[in-house]
């Protein structure tokens, strides 16, 4: 009897069930070949909750999140709701189980895929051989602090977020950053805006204790303006980029432009609790429901869920070749720009790619 994983599977909005079906059939294939099974569990959040329910995220979806060994999320987000009031906006959904579930790190990997190189906006010579993991804190600063909100003060209407960040809080994203960097190329940049917030004077004198811890591991500080100039200047000099929440949130979709489509990416957001899946990408409401949208990130993301949550980093390895090995044939979704190359809808990749998988592990074990 094989051990039973159970995931919840929160598609979400726009292209976000698109991509999911493709992660849904990719679970289930592999299923008749690793001693992992998995009970899916598949629950309504983001735009379809509000449609469904009148809220983005209802209790009991979170409790069954809590209770799961994983969360594969799709994307949430929809223009209807744009006129809601952030509580009852669709990313609240995502702002809550990231909270809830107490995922304060968020893992953010970019590097080239050879395929690729001449699909970026950015030069060959820039691109080559980038590397580099966003470490981006995720459940504080602006997106949580307090006061947030409207307010009318003489006829005039006043809005107000806070960006707050504890010690205990930034330790502990510093910590992971660093104890990543050791498996990577041992050099931190840590990102912040210390020359005008009081917020990143704190972020940086903490981020220099605890690499006090890290002797092995080179730290240096970036104000967010230049790294910004620096991703597209020389993406190469970075390896771990350790950033707050908004900062993270803008930096990770510019670095996104470096292997040339946001479709691509996959993050993992680790932490106390049932730690998250999802793609980097949003719900792409312009090009939803037309078959268009690239599975990669999504499949990209269960490779990250063998790799951290089930410690399968073989599984993990076998997806993210199948992958490198369908783009290097030349298949390719809308999102990207492959001279040559053949363009297919997400339903194709999704099966060239998982066929990719199947057939290594089909493939009888060699006697010496
Ligand atoms: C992301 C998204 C979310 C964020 C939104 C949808 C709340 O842009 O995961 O990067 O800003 O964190
Ligand atoms: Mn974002």
């Amino acid at each position: 009897m094989h051990k039973k994983e159970r995931i919840v599977i929160l598609a979400g909005d726009g292209i976000g069930p698109e991509v999911m079906a493709q992660g849904i059939k990719l679970l289930n294939k592999l299923e008749e070949y690793i001693e992992i099974g998995f009970d899916l569990d598949e629950h309504l959040v983001g735009g379809a909750a509000l449609k469904a329910y009148g809220v983005p995220l209802k209790p009991e979806t979170l409790e069954s999140c809590k209770q799961a060994s994983a969360v594969l999320l799709g994307a949430v987000g929809s223009p209807e709701f744009d006129d809601n009031p952030p509580d009852l906006r669709p990313e609240r959904a995502l702002l809550d189980l990231r909270a809830g579930l107490g995922c304060f790190c968020n893992l953010r990997p970019i590097h080239l895929y050879k395929a690729l190189i001449d699909s970026s906006t950015l030069k060959r010579e820039v691109i080559a051989d980038i590397d580099l993991l966003v470490v981006r804190e995720l459940t504080g600063g602006l997106y949580f602090g307090k006061p947030a909100g409207f307010e009318t003060a003489n006829g005039e209407r006043t809005a107000v977020n806070t960006m707050t960040y504890s010690e205990a809080e930034i330790q502990r994203i510093a910590r992971k950053a660093f104890e990543f960097a050791r498996l990577r190329r041992r050099k931190v940049t840590s990102v912040d805006k210390a020359n005008v917030l009081a917020v990143s004077q704190l972020w940086r004198s903490v981020v220099e204790d605890v690499a006090k811890e890290f002797p092995d591991v080179q730290l240096e500080h970036m104000l967010v303006d230049n790294c910004a100039m620096q991703l597209i200047r020389n993406p190469r000099q970075f390896d771990v980029i350790l950033t707050e929440n908004m900062f993270g949130d803008i930096l990770s979709d510019e670095a996104s432009m470096l292997p040339g489509s946001i479709g691509l990416l996959p993050s993992a957001s680790l932490g106390d609790g049932t730690p998250i899946y999802e793609p980097v990408h949003g719900s792409a409401p312009d090009i939803a429901g037309k078959g268009l949208a690239n599975p990669i990130a999504l499949l990209n993301s269960i490779a990250m869920m063998f790799r951290y949550t089930f410690s399968r980093p073989l599984v993990a390895l076998a997806i993210e070749e199948a992958i490198s090995t369908i783009l290097l044939r030349g298949y390719h979704t809308a999102d990207m720009k492959l001279e040559g190359g053949k363009q297919v809808g997400s339903e194709e990749i999704g099966d060239l790619i998982i066929s990719e998988i199947i057939q290594e592990y089909s493939r009888p074990f060699m006697t010496a």
